[in-house]
Parts: structure tokens; sequence; C-alpha cells
């Protein structure tokens, strides 16, 4: 047992439902050792020499000694290769058929007795050992799979299996799901497996609760997306390369997956950054874009325990004038913790409650947990049992319901990896509506079981349906959240068709973005949480999960008004910006830190609600090209090897630059710029990139750039001249950046549709000088537009 372990025992034991725990654990360690056979003697495999190969659509098959690889090429540059006859399909990531294979991909023989595919944007090569090579159109190598390696056990079974792959000594890595330690993912051991860290977690904890097997690569020579399509247990190692630089000795970075079953089959999405993400959002489906109000500010708290306390908090945010648009409803108004009821003593009329939020624009969003109090007479428990032959419940090898312990003690399962059991659950999200709830917050589904040692979620030998497929939990625990995911969006569409669903999840895996967003769970309250928490947004929306945040504040403890205020300061700038903490945690509203952190706190949220306009945009680009609101500096320059390396700032979108203050006690720091002009839109400097620059950034706000040309949708303060129609209840207007001299600029615009299902239209903009003055048009299919009214200019002029 290791100290985080040990803690986590102490922890668990002191409390009412340690015993439970303890019991539960028992439980699980027994059901594996009936249900899953320990592993027998096995037999080491490589694919030995290839033997032949043969043409299929966009590739084909090369046949070696002891295994088979099939190579598929569809168009915009995306590669599948299987080994042992793994397919694209059945996948939990794919969000419909497989891409098309490309016609145009020839088969043809290699150098050295391998075998190539050429593409007219990649080349695939096979050696005759079967190490796999992607190169780029100019002959430059992205990526090595060397030959893979499998352990088959003798009497049958899921074989082990690792492979080692190679890229460029100047390669970083980036992703993996959502990452503590990150946003650069360096040299080490990370695990595929969705864990619930127990209550906070620092950057040195790994794995959290939403882990995926993507790489996202960067190098010189390209950038690349690697998706091992696989969702059993596994590791990553990776290792950074070195570079020998005059010497010409370099050594590639690499990285080494170790699977303990499961299809070893591979995707690869290939080009710029941007290009990646759509080829990747091709794949696992379009992000589920939130309705306008989510974008806005949300506060929450395990325990606001009543009505009582919720006007409370409400009326805070009135008299000191801070702008809410969500408020979220923790476990604690469940009746006794289980999920789909409502503590009535304490909530005596939520829907009335609801109401009287509605009123005053501020939805509410309520938790939904998946376990599900193992009860007689619990009318959900009861309900689920009814649902096919066997019940909703997860069962284990021999047929019983398998309990676990969480919240409402002890609880069942559902098995949303069958679709009948996801729309029993689903319908249950009409009660919630019924309450007035708005949208969902999904908790606990990594899917968490209380233990006092061991794994702390269900017995691996548990039975799941799979989409009929069968199979157990060390398939299926890694989708389980995504599964649940899916459950939730596909009951709101249904139950309210005529809105965009909003739910977000802790656990998830390839694909969550499909149904909603994330969090960032209980990160714990400190600077190196405040750090973690911008780590796990870049890196997840690098994986497909553009919408997320982080509690702030942190999850646990109290934290210093310093702290508080640079925690706010970055969520007002990240998708999902809501306060949160734990039971016993101290506060989080801005009021109860001082006058100072809560003037602070009230410029942080105008500028965001001011900014709504622009975040309306970013989710609605992001939901038609899967390009994340918050990216790396590195994004529209991946061979600027320094912006790589630049860990403590992002782009929001094409517009900004926003370097969050992330260490004590700062009160300017070091600013990173790509390359171009950049306004600090505080003092309206304007700097020079590439480059670094040291920024001003007192307690009042943090340095946030503006990038020279840039056309951005604000709302326009009430009063203010140059009003442009209403948007969602505030006039919106075009706030330009002066381009730099003799440059021009631009910007895309999407108007908020409403929260429906209407299509968005994209409105193109182009900023340039003209005649010593900032002209804005509009780029339209017919031609560009001058656009006279409703414009902003800001930045210097030519010349300052
Ligand atoms: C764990 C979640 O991460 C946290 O946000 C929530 O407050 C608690 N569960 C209680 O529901």
């Amino acid at each position: 047992m290791d100290g985080r372990e040990l803690v986590r025992t102490a922890r668990l034991l002191s409390t009412a439902t340690g015993l439970r725990a303890l019991r539960s654990a028992w439980r699980v360690r027994r059901t594996d050792a009936r249900g899953l056979p320990p592993r027998g003697p096995e037999r080491a495999r490589v694919p030995g020499d290839v033997i032949g190969a043969g043409p299929l659509p966009g590739g084909g098959e090369v046949r070696f000694a002891r295994s088979s690889l099939r190579i598929q090429v569809s168009g915009g540059g995306t590669v599948f290769w299987g080994w042992d006859g793994a397919a694209p399909t059945p996948s939990y990531a794919l969000a419909g058929k497989p891409p098309e294979p490309d016609p145009r991909a020839v088969l043809e023989p290699d150098t050295n007795g391998g075998w190539r595919v050429v593409a007219e944007r990649v080349t695939v090569a096979v050696s005759r050992e079967g190490a796999v090579e992607l190169r780029t159109p100019g002959g430059a190598v992205l990526r090595r799979e060397l030959p893979p390696r499998w352990w088959d056990p003798v009497g049958g079974g899921p074989a082990r299996w690792s492979q080692r792959s190679e890229v460029p000594a100047d390669a970083r890595f980036f992703g993996l799901g959502g990452r503590a330690s990150g946003p650069r993912l360096r040299g080490g051991t990370y695990r595929l497996w969705n864990t619930d860290p127990g209550g906070h977690f620092g950057p040195a904890d790994d794995p959290l609760y939403l882990t995926m097997p993507v790489q996202f690569v960067v190098s010189d020579a390209g950038t690349h997306l690697a998706f091992h399509d696989n969702s059993w247990d596994g590791r990553v190692t990776l290792r950074e390369g070195v570079e020998g630089g005059g010497s010409g000795h370099d050594l590639p970075g690499g990285s080494e997956l170790r699977m303990t079953g499961g299809p070893l089959r591979c995707w690869v999405v290939i080009g710029t950054p941007a290009r990646v993400l759509r080829g990747w959002t091709a794949l696992t489906g379009a992000p589920a874009v939130p309705p306008s109000w989510a974008l806005g500010p949300q506060h929450a708290r395990w325990g606001f325990g009543s009505e009582r306390e919720v006007r409370r908090v409400m009326a805070g945010y009135r008299e000191h004038r801070l702008p809410l648009s969500v408020l979220h409803l923790d476990i604690d108004h469940y009746d006794r913790h289980r999920v789909f009821t409502v503590d009535r003593r304490r909530f005596p009329d939520l829907p009335g409650l609801a109401r009287e939020l509605r009123a005053e624009g501020v939805r509410l969003v309520s938790i939904v947990d998946p376990g599900v109090a193992a009860e007689p007479g619990e009318a959900v428990y009861e309900s689920g049992r009814k649902i096919g032959p066997a019940g909703a419940f997860v069962r284990d090898a021999h047929g019983a319901e398998v309990r676990g312990v969480v919240w409402p003690g002890d609880c069942v399962y559902p098995d949303f990896t069958d679709p009948a059991v996801r729309e029993w659950w689903g319908g249950h999200y009409a009660e919630r509506l019924a309450q007035g709830f708005s949208g969902i917050w999904h908790d606990m589904n990594e899917p968490v079981s209380f233990a006092p040692f061991g794994d702390p979620t269900l017995p691996r030998s548990a039975r799941h349906a799979l989409e009929g497929r069968g199979g157990d939990h060390r398939e299926a625990h890694n989708v389980y959240g995504l599964a649940m995911a899916r459950a939730g969006h596909e009951a709101l569409r249904r139950l309210r068709p005529d809105e965009r669903p909003f739910l977000f999840s802790r656990s998830g895996w390839a694909g969550l973005q499909r149904y909603g967003g994330t969090w960032s769970g209980d990160v714990s309250t400190g600077w190196p949480g405040l750090r973690a928490s911008l780590s796990l947004v870049l890196g997840l929306g690098l994986c497909g999960v553009p919408y997320s945040g982080p509690d702030v504040g942190g999850f646990d403890g109290s934290p210093s008004p310093e702290l508080f205020l640079r925690w706010f300061q970055l969520g007002a700038w990240l998708p999902l910006f809501r306060t949160h903490s734990a039971l016993d945690a101290g506060r989080r509203e801005p009021w109860e830190f001082g006058p100072e952190v809560l003037a602070h706190a009230r410029a942080a949220l105008t500028e965001r609600e001011r900014l709504r306009p622009y975040f309306v945009t970013l989710a609605h680009l992001s939901g038609l090209s899967g390009a994340p609101y918050v990216r790396p500096l590195w994004w529209g320059a991946p061979e600027d090897r320094t912006l790589r390396d630049c860990e403590d700032a992002f782009l929001l979108g094409d517009a900004f630059l926003v370097a969050p203050v992330l260490d004590r006690g700062a009160d300017r720091r070091a600013v990173r710029l790509p390359r171009g002009r950049w306004y600090d839109t505080a003092t309206g400097r304007a700097y020079q990139g590439p480059g670094q620059v040291l920024l001003d950034a007192p307690l009042s706000r943090v340095p946030v750039l503006a990038r020279a040309g840039a056309v951005v949708p604000v709302r326009n303060a009430p009063g203010e001249e140059g009003g442009q129609g209403g948007q969602g209840g505030g006039e919106s207007v075009l706030e330009v950046w002066a381009p730099a001299p003799d440059r021009s600029g631009g910007g895309l615009v999407v108007r908020d549709p409403g929260d429906g299902w209407a299509p968005p239209r994209v409105e193109q903009y182009r900023s340039r000088w003209v005649d010593g003055a900032v002209r804005v048009e509009r780029v339209t299919e017919e031609g560009a537009v001058t656009v006279s009214e409703g414009i902003r200019v800001r930045g210097h002029a030519p010349g300052h």
C-alpha cells in the first residue's frame, strides 16, 4: 500500500460508510477471485517475417508468419491499421461509420522486402518485420511503430500486448485525456484506467477520471494524433527524445503502450493542429454545442443544503452586483443521497425555486450519480430490475447483482453499455426536468465504489452487455462514463427536443464530446492545483473535448484570497467557468474574500459576460471544426519550439492570448508571444512577437493580449454607443484590434442562433488599413461589404 492509498484508507474508515466500503472491497476481491481465472502460462509472439500482401480499399493487408496487418488510408490524412484482424468497428469512440477509404491510395512493394501504402497526404511503410512508419509526402517520418509483441494465454483468452513507437527527437507529447501534470507530457508512465483519486488530486496524481489512449504529438516534421482504439486497462510510457545538436546523433522520442487485452488497432490523423482536430472530429463526432447560458458564470457547492441557503447565496450575487448564469445542486438536495429524488424537507418546492431563479436569468443544473441505492422498495432500483431479462444492473459472472458503495450506501450500477438500459435510465431525466433543472452534471461515473484498499471501482469480472457483444468490466470500465453520457444526452434530446442539452461528465473516453463536456473533478486547493487546472483543460481540448473547466478555488480546503482570485481570473477565460467546493471546504462566493477580491472578481465576471458573444462563437466553431476554444500557444505555429514548451499561457480562439498568474505573490510575469503584433488589452500597448515580454499582472487582472487585426464580437455595456441589434439580452458590437501597419486581420463570428437547433451561420470579417483608418469588411460569396456600424476599434494607430 503506498502513501496515497494509506491516506485513502484512513479517511474512508473514519466515515460512516467506511465499514460498508471495507466489506465491499473484500467482496470485489472475492468476486474477481471466482470470476476471473488467474492468467496461466502464456506464449510470446511477434509478427515474424512478411509473407505476402494484397490490396484492399484504401490500402491493403500485409501478411506475416504469425499475424496480419490491415492498413486503410482515408481522405484528409487519416490512417487506420489493425493487427490480428482488428477492424475499425465495433468501437465506442467512433461517431458513426468509419471514414470511407481513399480510392486513390495504392499498395506497392517497398524497398527491403516491405510494403507501402501511398496516398496523397501520407505514406504508410511496413517493414518486413512489421514496423509501421508514417511519412509525409516530403518523406519526413512522423511516427514509427515497431513490431508489436503479444502474450497469448496458452488456454485461450485475451492476449496482452505491447508496442513501442518512435517519434522525432524534437517531438513533444500532449493529450492522453485529462492529465494534471501536463499540458506537455514529460517522460514517464501514464495509466489508461479512469480513476477517482479520492476527493483531491494534484499534478503528481495519475491516472484521473478521464483517460484516453490519444497522443497528440508535435514535432518539426509535423503534427499528428495517434489513437489506439482499445478501452482496456493499459499504460503508456513516454520518452522525450534528445537532440544531438551538431553531432547528428539524435535519440528519438517514443512511447511504449502496454495493454492488458483488447484489439491492437490505431488511428493516426495527420496535418496542422486545426486539421488534426477536424479529422479527429470527423472520426469521433462533433462536440455538442452548449446552450449560450452554459457559457456564462456558474456557481456550485456540495452542501448548499436547503432552499434557504440557495436563496441566501443568490441574494449575495444580487447584492454584490455579480452576474450569474447557472447554479448547481449537488447530492445534498437528494433524499438520503438517492438519485432522482428530492429532500422535500429542505427543498419543499424545487420547481418553484427553479422558476424564481429563472425569472432572474439563473438556471439550475442537477448532479446525477449512476449508483442506485440497492434497497427493496426503492423506486429506481425496482424499476431497473424489471428491464430486460436480467434487469438493468451490472451482474457478476454468476448472475448476481454487483454491489458497490457510494453516497447512498450499498448501490447497484446500471449497465450503460446496454441500449435498453440507456433508454430506461434516460427516462428518469424527465423527473429532473420536471423539478425545473435545465442541465445535468454526471459524477462518480468512473464508476466509483468506495474502497479502503484495491481499486475503487467494480470487479473486473463484472459482466456488461457491450451493445450485445457481451464482455466484462476490463473492457467496459473506461467507456462506462461515456456510455452514461450517451444515455443522458439522448434522453435530454428526446425529452426536450427543441433545446440543445447541457451535460457534462466527470468520466469519459474518446468521443465524449458528442454528448457534452467535462470538468476537472476534485482538484486540490493550492497553487499546484491551479496549474493542474489549466493543464487539464488544454489536454482535453487536444483530445477533442473542448468544453471543460476546473472547480474555481479548488475543491477542498480554503484558498487564500489571492489564490481564489487568481483561480477566478483563470476560470473566467475557460469554457466552463464554475466555482465549486466540497462539503467541508471553505466558502467560494467572491464576497467571502474581502472587498478587494470582490471588486476584482466582479471585473473578471463583467469581462466574461462582455465576451459572451465571443464564447458563443467559439462554441459553435468548435461544433463545426472540433477546434478547442482553449488552445496551446503553438496552435498556429507548431514549428515554433519555444511555444511547444510554453505551458503557462494559452490562446482563446484566434483573438486572445491569456497569461494567467499561477504563482503566489506575482504581480508581473513573462509572457511568450507567437509571431505578430499583440496588444495588452489593459494598457493598449503593442508588442511584437515572436519573443518574450514582461507584463504587469496586478491583483486586479491577469495579462490578456489581443492579436492585431482580430475581429471579436462582444456585448455592449448598457448605454454604450455602437450597438447593433440585440444578442440574447445584450447589444452586440464588433471589437476590432487594429491590424499592424501594412497588415490585415480578421475573424469569424457566429451570431447566437439561440439554444435550439437552428444551424449556426458563420460570418467572416476582414480588417485592414484604408487611408489611415481601420476598415472592417464582411466577406461574403458576392464580395466584401464594408461594415460601418457597430464597430469599435481598439489598439494603436500606425506609427505608434
Ligand atoms: C465528487 C465530485 O467530484 C464533486 O464535485 C462533488 O461535489 C462530490 N462528488 C459530491 O457529489
